[in-house]
């Protein structure tokens, strides 16, 4: 863990961070409010670590297609048991992180492990306990479930009745029982990305892959898929998902990162994430207009960050904290003012969102 005490480009007001070499963080002034991103150092250092507690390791994974660095020095954890989300917009480098955890892309350089096994020097070795979800098979409109599945599960080996057993087993689980005679390319889109969890979860494995599960899919589609992700964490598999949709993390998901032209933004629980980011809002309506002297008197209130106004309506920054909520109510009708409406607008993950991915490289 690196501390470090960083000086805001704007208010220059310091502030005491701390991180991991090579991380990336969201900052935000809690003077006023600029925003930007700081990277602690050692991002080269490779770290070898390799620990029986993680699933999926991934150390300074790069990927250039071209000259064109489509993932750059990448390095993060998944826990065995974990649901972690991958999220970030088109072209971030989702797919390609992926390819490169199944070995359909060889890294330019860096290491993906998978259970501490080299996914690149080792690939079956390492993909054994994985199942994996990439693309939705439309190449298999002429078979059934039934052909299909079989055929995928001589390829992991099992024997004919394992298979037979398994096709049952897992055809239950994506509520696709009745369709195991019929033929996929009948399929709704829905069924058919069901079906590709099925074959991914065939062989038993301990740890899934998959890229943008509920793309495609309409509301209860992808509330299928999500239970059925949730299920899968009960029974201790590891779940990693790529997503370039914030609420399907939000809802499924234990930790979530965050990544944007090929790089890694930040990372954490979704309430790590919420508790990182000090934009809450307290908007107060006032009986009567205030004079000068009464702005004054809020603005030296000192729990309150910055004031703004916005058709009568004052917005007051604040810590995000209940008692200095409480507090500030209290110092304004100390000081006479006729408070009539008094609410705290939380900051909300989509915020953040769209503030991670549109912020410049800027507090240093
Ligand atoms: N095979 C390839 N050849 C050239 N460029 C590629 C290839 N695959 C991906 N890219 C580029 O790499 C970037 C990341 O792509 P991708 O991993 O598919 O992003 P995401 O899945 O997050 O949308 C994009 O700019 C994409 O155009
Ligand atoms: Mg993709």
């Amino acid at each position: 863990m690196i501390i470090k005490t960083v000086k805001c480009p704007k208010c220059k007001t310091h502030l005491k961070i701390n991180g991991n070499p090579g991380e990336t963080i969201l900052l935000s002034c809690p003077k006023c409010y600029a925003r930007g991103k700081y990277t602690f150092p050692g991002e080269k250092a490779e770290i070898k670590s390799i620990s029986a507690d993680n699933a999926i390791e991934v150390r300074n994974l790069t990927k250039m297609f071209n000259g064109f660095k489509a993932l750059d020095n990448v390095t993060f954890n998944v826990k065995k048991g974990e649901i972690l989300g991958f999220v970030g917009p088109n072209g971030a480098g989702k797919t390609t992180t992926i390819k490169l955890l199944t070995n359909l892309l060889t890294p330019t350089s860096g290491h993906a492990y998978i259970n501490e096994i080299d996914v690149n020097k080792t690939p079956t070795k390492a993909l054994i306990s994985v199942g994996s979800l990439i693309e939705v098979p439309g190449v298999y409109d002429y078979l059934t479930p039934h052909e299909m599945l079989t055929y995928f599960g001589k390829i992991h080996k099992l024997d004919k009745n394992e298979i037979n057993q398994k096709i049952k087993e897992v055809l239950k689980v994506v509520k696709l029982s009745e369709w195991e005679y019929k033929k996929i390319g009948s399929f709704s889109t829905g069924m058919q990305k069901r079906l590709a969890i099925a074959k991914s979860i065939l062989h038993n494995p301990k740890i899934l892959i998959i890229d943008e599960p509920v793309i495609g899919l309409d509301p209860k589609g992808m509330k299928d898929i999500r239970n059925m992700i949730k299920q899968f964490k009960t029974e201790g598999i590891t779940v990693f998902l790529s997503s370039h949709l914030l609420r399907e993390v939000r809802d499924t998901c234990d930790r979530v990162i965050f990544l944007d032209d090929g790089k890694i933004v930040t990372q954490g629980s979704i309430d790590e994430i919420m508790n990182r980011i000090t934009i809450d809002t307290i908007e107060v309506e006032f009986l009567n207009q205030l004079s000068e002297d009464d702005i004054k008197k809020i603005k030296s209130i000192s729990e309150i960050n910055n004031l703004e106004t916005e058709n009568g309506i004052f917005k007051i920054k604040f810590d995000g904290k209940p008692e200095t909520s409480y507090k500030i109510l209290k110092k304004l009708t100390k000081q006479g003012l006729k408070v009539i409406s008094y609410s705290t607008q939380k900051a909300d993950l989509e915020d953040f969102y769209v503030s991670i991915m549109k912020d410049e490289r800027g507090v240093v």
